[in-house]
C-alpha cells in the first residue's frame, strides 16, 4: 500500500470525491471480469481531464508508484487487475462524446464512453459503430482500444483498431501525443496510433479516440444451424460465404447452449439437437439475399452438414437467437471458466481442431469442457468449467498443465494464444505460444522508451 503522504498528495491532485479509498471501491475497481485474482490497489482516482491524467502520471514516475488503467473492467485476461498497492486510475469521469463529423463520418470520445453509448450516438447520426460484444452495456472505448477488441463482428468489420483514426495518449512519461488526428491517409513513418491499440496500458493511457463510423446495416437475417461435426462447420462457411457477404459467423455446442437455456430467458430455437450450432448474420441487401440463404441452407442440409436450422422473421426472433450465443459467457462465470481464447488462420480449423479435440478429450475427462466462439475468424472461445469439487487454485493449477498442451498446439498451428482477450495476468506467461523470443526483446525496448520508470500496468502483457 502507499504511505499516507502519497495518499495525502492524490487528495491534493484530485478533489475529495475523486480519489476512493474505501473497501467497496477498492475491490471493485481492482478487479475485472476476470475472477482469478484478489484485488488490492492503494486508490482509485477518476481524472476529468488530460492534464489531470498527465499531474497523476508525474506523479507516478516522480513517486515511483504503479498505475492501472481501468475502464468497463470487462476483461477476461486480468489487464486491468491492481493486487499490489497500485493506483488505479479510472476512465468513469471521462464520457464524453464531441466533434461529430458527418462528412468524413469520424466521432471523437473520451475514454470513459461505454460502447452501446457509441454505437446508440451513431445510429442517432444515421450511422453505425461496427465493434460489438455482449459487453457492449459496461465496456469502455480506452478499454476496447487498449485490447484492440474484437467481438460478433469481426468477420465482416474488423477489430478495433480498424475504426481507430486519431488517439489522444498520456504516456508512461506524461507526454501527451496527438497521434493521426483522424486522418484517412497519413503516410509520415511510423503509425504510433497502432502501437498503444492492444498495448493493455503498458506504454501509456489512451485518454481520447477519433473514431470511423459506417452506414447503417439494412434489414438483418439471422440463421441458427444445428451441425453434427464441428470440422462441417468451415464447410458451411465456405458454402455461405460463396454466396453472401457475412456480418458474423460465430458457433457453440449444444453444452454451452444448454447454460443459456437453463436461466429461462431464451427458448431453445427448434426441435433438432445436434453437438454445435452455427449462427450466422447477413444485411438482406438485394431482394433474394434471403432466398439465396435459404437456396444454400438447402444445399448443405442434403450433404449433411446441417440437420436443421431457422431463418429470423423479425427483429425480435434475430435477437432471441442472438442471446443464444451472446448469453454463454454470462451464464457460466458461476462455474469460474478457466478461458482460452485461441485462434488459426481459417482454412486450418478443421485440422486444428480435430487435433485439438482429441487433447481435450484424452486431457480433460473428468472436466467440462464447452467450446464457443468466433470461428468465422478462426478464433475459438474453449471455456473449462470448474468443478465444485476443486479449490479454485488447484483447479486452476490443472488447467495451466493442460494449457501446455493446447499452447503446444497452438505454436505448432502457428497461431494466437490469445486472439481476442488479450495477455494481461492471465496469459502472460504464454506470450512466447506466439511471439518469437526477437518479438519480445523489441516489445520490451519499445515499453522502455514510452515507460521507462514501468510505472504503466507493470506485469500485464510483458
Ligand atoms: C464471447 O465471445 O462471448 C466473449 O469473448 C466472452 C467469452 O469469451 O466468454
Ligand atoms: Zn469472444
Amino acid at each position: 500500500m502507499i504511505a499516507p503522504r502519497l495518499l495525502a498528495e492524490l487528495h491534493a491532485m484530485f478533489s475529495a470525491d475523486r480519489v476512493a479509498t474505501d473497501a467497496d471501491s477498492l475491490t471493485r475497481y481492482g478487479l475485472d471480469w476476470t475472477r482469478y485474482y484478489q484485488p488490492a490497489p492503494s486508490a482509485v482516482v477518476f481524472p476529468q481531464t488530460v492534464d489531470e491524467v498527465v499531474a497523476v502520471v508525474q506523479w507516478a514516475n516522480r513517486e515511483q508508484v504503479a498505475l492501472v488503467p481501468s475502464g468497463g473492467r470487462t476483461g477476461l485476461s486480468g489487464g486491468a487487475v491492481a493486487r499490489q498497492g497500485e493506483v488505479v486510475v479510472s476512465f468513469d469521469c471521462m464520457k464524453t462524446i464531441s466533434d461529430f463529423d458527418p462528412v468524413a463520418r469520424t466521432v471523437r470520445c473520451q475514454a470513459g464512453v461505454i460502447t452501446e453509448t457509441l454505437q446508440q450516438f451513431a445510429a442517432e447520426q444515421g450511422l453505425y459503430y461496427p465493434v460489438d460484444f455482449a459487453s457492449r452495456g459496461s465496456s469502455q472505448i480506452g478499454g476496447n482500444i487498449a485490447t484492440n477488441a474484437g467481438g460478433i463482428k469481426v468477420v465482416r468489420y474488423g477489430m478495433t483498431r480498424e475504426w481507430v483514426a486519431g488517439l489522444t495518449v498520456v504516456t508512461g512519461k506524461g507526454e501527451v501525443l496527438r497521434l493521426n488526428n483522424g486522418l484517412a491517409k497519413n503516410n509520415t513513418g511510423y503509425d504510433l496510433r497502432h502501437l498503444f491499440v492492444g498495448s493493455e496500458g503498458t506504454l501509456g493511457f489512451i485518454v481520447d479516440a477519433t473514431l470511423k463510423l459506417a452506414r447503417q446495416p439494412a434489414e438483418l437475417g439471422v440463421m441458427v444451424l444445428a451441425v453434427p461435426q464441428l470440422t462441417d462447420i468451415m464447410k458451411l462457411f465456405h458454402a455461405f460465404r460463396e454466396r453472401i457477404d457475412l456480418n458474423a459467423f460465430e458457433f457453440f455446442s449444444e453444452k454451452a447452449m444448454r447454460h443459456v437455456l437453463a436461466r429461462g430467458h431464451v427458448k431453445r430455437p427448434f426441435e433438432g439437437e445436434a453437438d454445435y450450432y452455427v449462427l450466422l448474420e447477413f444485411e438482406k441487401l438485394a431482394a433474394d439475399t434471403e432466398e439465396v440463404a435459404l437456396a444454400v441452407f438447402e444445399a448443405c442440409a442434403e450433404q449433411g452438414w446441417l440437420v436443421d436450422g431457422v431463418l429470423s422473421q423479425s427483429e425480435q426472433q434475430a435477437k432471441d437467437l442472438w442471446r443464444l450465443r451472446e448469453d454463454i459467457s454470462e451464464s457460466i462465470t458461476p462455474y469460474k471458466p478457466y478461458k482460452n481464447d485461441i485462434a488459426v488462420t481459417v482454412s486450418r480449423v478443421p485440422a486444428f481442431v480435430e487435433r485439438l479435440d482429441a487433447i481435450l478429450s484424452r486431457e480433460y475427462p473428468d472436466f467440462e469442457v464447452l467450446w464457443y466462439g468466433h470461428i468465422g475468424d478462426g478464433n475459438l472461445h474453449i471455456n473449462i468449467l470448474k468443478p465444485d469439487a476443486l479449490e479454485l487454485d488447484d483447479f486452476r493449477r490443472a488447467c495451466e498443465q493442460v494449457n501446455k498442451h493446447v499452447f503446444s498446439l497452438v505454436g505448432e498451428f502457428c497461431g494466437s494464444m490469445s486472439a481476442e482477450h488479450g495477455v494481461g495476468l492471465l496469459k502472460r506467461d504464454y506470450l512466447d505460444v506466439t511471439r518469437s523470443v526477437e518479438e519480445i526483446a523489441l516489445m520490451r525496448a519499445i515499453k522502455v522508451v514510452f515507460d521507462p520508470n514501468g510505472v504503466m500496468n507493470p506485469g500485464k502483457l510483458l
